[in-house]
């Protein structure tokens, strides 16, 4: 049974001692609740995450980075490499996010970089994909989630693409308010499993998992997470907030 995951964008929000608070109060609330067959992801901003996979070591929750550069070390002023990732921890990684997309130029060639380099450390890929507005408006969202899927994952063989996470972000949901609808949701996710199992087989489609993010929150997450296709979320704005992020996990 593939596993169900709720993961935590925290984008670029929160100082030190805020970013500690809510990391202890989500630990103190995951020690209450029992889950089953369900991770709970925190990706702070990298300089919170030495202290997040701290806490994460007597914790219920693993840890994810919001960005890697795909080399090991080097110059490349400000970025920071799979194995420091690998050295503090950390489980999963972000790739693909439509922010990073959009305000730093990443294309699918150099996102597949990012997506070799995790996984020779030994980190899970949370792999962004999603249309824009006006490419849903034109009836190509399928299209465009085909093409970022194939051009930056499916170089991987079926071993390693079995260690990749998929999350499907419509870029029109994202930070919006407006969630795409359980049936735009769960259309998309069928349509990406589809995907996965004409390229490898049907066990591997079976086994991958895929998150929705885009305005979900406590009071939508239950619907989208009902859907056969939607295996949790990737949330931004609700998990920064410790009651909310809580109601979404206790939602799957
Ligand atoms: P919001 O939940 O704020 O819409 O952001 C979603 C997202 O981008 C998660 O990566």
């Amino acid at each position: 049974m593939r596993k169900k995951i709720v993961a935590g964008n925290w984008k670029m929000n929160k100082v030190f001692a805020e970013a500690e608070t809510l990391i202890t109060e989500i630990a103190d609330a995951l020690d209450e609740v029992e889950l089953i067959n369900t991770e709970v992801v925190l990706c702070p901003p990298s300089i919170y995450l030495e202290m997040t996979t701290d806490v994460a070591e007597e914790a219920n929750f693993m840890v994810g980075a919001q960005n890697v550069y795909p080399e090991d070390s080097g110059a490349f002023t400000g970025e920071i490499s799979p194995l420091m990732l690998k050295a503090l921890k950390v489980d999963y990684c972000i790739v693909g996010h439509s922010e990073r997309r959009k305000y730093f130029g990443e294309s699918n060639e150099f996102l597949l970089r990012k997506v070799d380099a995790l996984l020779k450390h030994g980190i899970r890929p949370i792999f962004c994909c999603g249309e824009l507005l006006p490419e849903r408006e034109a009836g190509q969202h399928f299209d465009v989630v085909k093409k970022q899927v194939e051009e930056s994952l499916f170089h991987l063989g079926a071993e390693a693409f079995a260690r990749i996470v998929i999350a499907y972000e419509p870029v029109w949901a994202i930070g919006t308010g407006v969630t795409a609808s359980k049936e735009q949701a769960q259309e998309m996710h069928a349509y990406i499993r589809q995907l996965v199992a004409e390229k490898y087989n049907a066990k591997t489609a079976e086994n991958t998992t895929i998150l929705y993010g885009g305005s979900c929150n406590g009071k939508n997450a239950m619907e989208l997470f009902a859907q056969p296709d939607v295996d949790g979320g990737l949330i931004g704005g609700a998990c920064l907030k410790a009651e909310e992020f809580m109601q979404i996990v206790t939602s799957l």
